[in-house]
């Protein structure tokens, strides 16, 4: 079976302002298997973000290839679901909404979008809650809400870009290990950003490292 994700030897450039080149990843291999969850980690700056942005399509690779299920990614990519840091939901929306929002986009009734989003409303833990609006929720209430948006469209790959950074130690162990529980209940590869799981020895990479849960940590970097 195709590989979830794949680049080979990617290469990423960008303009700066001043017209120079910065070099923000080079000649950088991955690869997610499908159902696989894959940690990325690594110091500010080294190009987490911009790999995640190469695989949803965000971004073109400078040199490279970049396959999501063995085709090469050209424009953004269906069926990928992606969690940012900071909070995403639409503020004018209740939870309900927010999480029927994707359904309905994707041509599902009203009824059934609402009856799919209180499904994962009560996943994600906030069954009750589907009448408030962001502003009314706690900042790990909102990411249950922010999860419950992308897992409700059923994606193959999640990409997760530091999506509890902004929480507080307690609930980020809470979220994370609530966020494993309801992977393994789904058939998504998830590639999840976070410096916070960066281990000491790391703090000289200068290229993303992936490690993944099924108890294998290996280095991708090259440089
Ligand atoms: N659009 C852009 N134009 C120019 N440079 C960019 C652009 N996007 C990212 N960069 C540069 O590429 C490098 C990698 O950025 P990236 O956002 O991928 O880092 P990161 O590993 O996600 O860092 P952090 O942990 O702080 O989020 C940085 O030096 C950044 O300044
Ligand atoms: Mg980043």
């Amino acid at each position: 079976m195709a590989l979830a994700i794949e680049l080979r030897g990617v290469t990423k450039r960008f303009l700066t302002p001043s017209g120079g080149v910065y070099v923000a990843l080079h000649d950088l291999d991955l690869a997610v298997e499908p159902g696989e969850f894959c940690a990325v980690v690594g110091p500010t700056g080294c190009g987490k973000s911009t790999t995640l942005a190469l695989i949803s399509g965000l971004e073109p690779a400078s040199e490279g290839e970049v396959d999501v299920f063995g085709k090469p990614v050209r424009g953004i990519a269906d069926g990928i679901g992606f969690v940012f840091q900071n909070d995403a939901v639409f503020p004018w929306k209740t939870v309900l909404e927010n999480v029927a929002a994707g359904p309905r986009y994707h041509g599902a009734t009203n009824r059934e979008a609402r009856a799919a989003a209180r499904d994962w409303i009560a996943r994600v833990g906030l069954a009750g809650f589907e009448d408030r609006y962001p502003y009314q929720l706690s900042g790990g209430m909102r990411k249950r809400v922010a999860l419950a948006q992308s897992l409700i469209n059923g994606p193959r790959i999640l990409l997760m870009d530091e999506p509890f950074s902004a929480l507080d130690v307690q609930t980020r162990s809470l979220m994370e290990n609530e966020l494993l529980s309801l992977w393994s209940s789904t058939s998504a590869s998830v590639v999840f950003v976070d410096p916070a799981t960066s281990p000491r020895s790391d703090s000289n990479l200068d290229s993303p490292r992936s490690t993944r849960r099924s108890g294998r940590t290996f280095a991708t970097r090259s440089s």
